[in-house]
């Protein structure tokens, strides 16, 4: 049977009154699935606030590795996903390429004693495992800087994974030298050592876009996500985090333009004028788009009906270590 959005969300409202469920939503997904979210937020607000949560089950509208992070942090908890979705960045790096890229910094002559490893927080928990198993930890794009900072004070290089984008933009801010493995660089150059992962969404940026606004809107502001290419941080007025950016938007005057960088959805729910997306192309995250109203009130059926649909488990030995590195994280 076909139902209308608002005869799912009154069905969807039924199961939360009867399960003891929080449904939680990334600020990536679709309209009608972000309002039936109890916790909503960037991806390291998800995962501090879910933790802290009391239900049983949480039912997650986000990519893989986020609804990981939840039952990473919480094992007691039982996390099911509407959609078995995948953030295409997190699946450009596995265990093995994480090896893979050690043992180049290893050829180049540094050893894993003087290796720190980094995880941007997109990506999956065998990758943040093995980065907790050699000292390292987690980061997101919100306290990227804040992570490096403190990492740097081992006096080591730091391996970073997967985003090489938010890697050098941070080396950058920071005055550092960063490097991606493969790029022809000699790697004891270089302070952040990136490895070659991106994300195809924030690639749909560019300098040409950022020129086109300025002349079209002169005095218009360009804010971008730390996921894009150097080239266009380097330029735009302000580089943040998906939270970060929401705040610098709603403190500009009414008047004042700004054109941001960054998933569709997010900037499209920001501010009902004076705000344009960067890009002549629609930047839709494809996988944070497939969850869809009826594929939450399925999860929820699912649920109720004692057999979770995509319910994320974790190995053992995964699971210590990648809490260790997440929580070595949220210790700072
Ligand atoms: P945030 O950490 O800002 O939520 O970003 C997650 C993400 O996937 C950005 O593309
Ligand atoms: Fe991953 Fe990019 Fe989608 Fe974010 S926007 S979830 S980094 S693919």
């Amino acid at each position: 049977m076909q139902l209308t959005n608002e005869e799912l969300k009154e069905k969807i409202n039924e199961y939360k009154k009867k399960l003891s469920v929080t449904v939680v939503a990334h600020f990536y997904q679709r309209d009608e699935v972000f309002e039936v979210g109890d916790i909503t937020g960037d991806s390291l607000e998800l995962a501090i606030k879910t933790r802290d949560d009391n239900s049983e089950f949480v039912v997650f509208c986000g990519v893989g590795f986020m609804g990981q992070s939840v039952k990473v942090l919480s094992p007691n908890k039982r996390v099911a996903m509407p959609k078995a979705a995948c953030c295409a960045m997190a699946v450009m790096i596995d265990g093995m390429q994480f090896d893979a890229s050690v043992k180049a910094l290893n050829e180049a002559g540094i050893m894993n004693e003087n290796i720190l490893p980094i995880t941007y927080i997109n990506s999956n928990a065998d990758v943040k495992a093995k980065v907790g198993e050699m000292g390292g930890m987690v980061c997101t794009s919100s306290n990227a800087k804040k992570i490096i900072t403190t990492a740097l004070k081992e006096g080591k290089k730091i391996l970073f994974v997967p985003d090489r984008c938010l890697g050098q933009n941070i080396a950058n801010q920071m005055g550092l030298k960063s490097c991606v493995i493969g790029d022809g660089t000699n790697l004891l150059d270089a302070d952040i050592i990136c490895y070659n992962g991106f994300c195809s969404v924030h690639q749909l940026f560019s300098v040409d876009d950022i020129n086109f606004y300025r002349k079209k809107y002169p005095g218009i502001l360009i804010a971008v996500h730390p996921e894009c290419d150097p080239s266009v941080c380097d330029v735009a007025d302000f580089v943040g985090s998906t939270s970060q950016l929401i705040k610098y938007i709603n403190e500009l005057p009414e008047d004042q333009k700004v054109a941001v960088g960054t998933e569709f959805n997010l900037v499209n729910r920001l501010r009902p004028k004076n705000t344009y997306v960067l890009s002549s192309t629609k930047p839709e995250c494809p996988t944070m788009n497939e969850t869809t109203l009826r594929d939450v009130y399925e999860v929820l059926k699912s649920i109720d009906e004692g057999e979770p649909l995509n319910e994320i488990h974790v190995d053992e030995n995964t699971q210590k270590w990648a809490k260790i590195a997440l929580e070595r994280m949220l210790a700072l």
